[in-house]
């Protein structure tokens, strides 16, 4: 196993050990929280494929990352399963010593097609966001008409490939898909996968967030211990984002995340990199660094690793803390381009 030849550690102590990597900036989705039509329209500029990082600096890059502490590494979009060969990608990725964690998140919409694929590379776990098993309170949040039953489809040929305890992310909306938290919770308890009902944030800055829509953690517990009775249980990770729970009849577990009611930016180790290759320091920032000129222009590992010490050293992020209504207003990189 590769021992990391520097931990970065930033201006707060955190370490850097969570890399999400962004695939790409498209999505065959338009959820109204996420990438609203208005904005992601017809004539919405994507990136162009030149833009993007290739494989080869993605695992460049990873390979330094990893040199530096990072043990896990999620892969993000827009939806990642739309570009080209990722099964290629995992591969590369999951002969890096060091990575003891590889991941995905996806919408499901292309799983029932790639799974197998992606197993058979060496993906070791999935996430699937699905926010609503009502067909037509899905359809409407994913705003393109998709049913929820390929979704449902896309999950079953996961488990089928082999993933265990794939991961149901939701989006809870106020007057939107609240109705979804128990229906959800009742359908994938007993499965041993785990859903995690997530809290609706003010990412990016065209999804018109108010407080107003948020449900808050304290509510989704409410309700489900009232139909199931429900349990904590203790944390994995120290950095971990979602507080876990187990239902009282032992039919399994599920978790919260409240990034808004109860921040959780005291232990966040997580780096973002954007399909084009810039590197956020924060699901919140404006602005990030660029790493994909340092590496066209044939700078050599050590000087990208000593820019990356310089980013991670500096670092003071903590949004999710500060936020206020003023925050809640300033420009910010969108969700579809760093994959939440
Ligand atoms: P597991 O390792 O499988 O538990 O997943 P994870 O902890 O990496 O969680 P995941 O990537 O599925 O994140 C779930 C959701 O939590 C994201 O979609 C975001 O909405 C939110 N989230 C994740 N990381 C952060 C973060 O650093 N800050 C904030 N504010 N929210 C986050
Ligand atoms: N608030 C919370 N979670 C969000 N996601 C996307 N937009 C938001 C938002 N505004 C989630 C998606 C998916 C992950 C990539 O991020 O549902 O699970
Ligand atoms: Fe929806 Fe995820 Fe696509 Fe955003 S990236 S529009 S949350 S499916
Ligand atoms: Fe980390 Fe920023 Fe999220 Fe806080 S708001 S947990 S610093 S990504």
């Amino acid at each position: 196993m590769t021992i990391p030849t520097s931990v970065a550690v930033d201006s707060q102590g955190r370490p850097l050990t969570d890399l999400r990597i962004s695939v790409t900036d498209r999505c065959n989705f338009r959820c109204t929280y996420c990438m609203p039509k208005g904005v992601f329209g017809r004539d919405f500029k994507f990136l162009a494929s030149a833009a993007l990082l290739t494989f080869e600096e993605i695992e460049r890059l990873a390979r330094i990352f990893i040199a530096h502490g990072v043990e896990k590494i999620r892969l993000t979009g827009g939806e990642p399963l739309l570009r080209r060969g990722l099964d290629r990608l995992v591969a590369r990725l999951a002969a890096i010593d060091g990575l003891t964690d590889l991941t995905l998140t996806t919408n499901g919409s292309l799983l029932d097609k790639q799974a197998r694929a992606l197993r058979d590379a060496g993906l070791r776990r999935i996430t699937v966001s699905l926010d609503s098993l009502d067909d037509a309170v899905f359809r409407a949040m994913n705003d393109v008409d998709f049913p929820v039953a390929r979704v449902l489809a896309g999950i079953e040929a996961a488990s089928a490939a082999g993933f265990e305890r794939i991961k149901i992310n939701c989006v809870v909306k106020r007057g939107v898909n609240e109705s979804s938290i128990v229906e959800l919770a009742r359908r994938f308890r007993g499965t041993g996968h785990v859903v995690r009902f997530i809290e609706y944030m003010d990412v990016g800055s065209t999804n018109g967030w108010r407080l107003d829509d948020v449900v808050p953690a304290s509510e989704i517990l409410e309700l489900l211990e009232a139909e199931f009775g429900v349990r904590p249980i203790a944390p994995v990770k120290r950095s971990d984002v979602a507080s876990r729970y187990e239902f009282a009849d032992g039919s399994g577990e599920f978790g919260v995340i409240a990034s808004v009611t109860q921040p959780f930016c005291r232990d966040c180790s997580r780096a973002r990199l954007s399909s084009e290759g810039l590197l956020y320091t924060c699901l919140f920032a404006t602005v990030g660094q660029d790493l994909r000129a340092p590496l066209r222009e044939g700078k050599s590992d050590a000087e990208i690793a000593s820019l990356l010490r310089g980013i991670w050293h500096v670092r003071a992020d903590r949004y999710s803390e500060l936020r206020t209504a003023d925050t809640v207003k300033l420009p910010k990189v969108e969700m579809s381009h760093i994959g939440g």
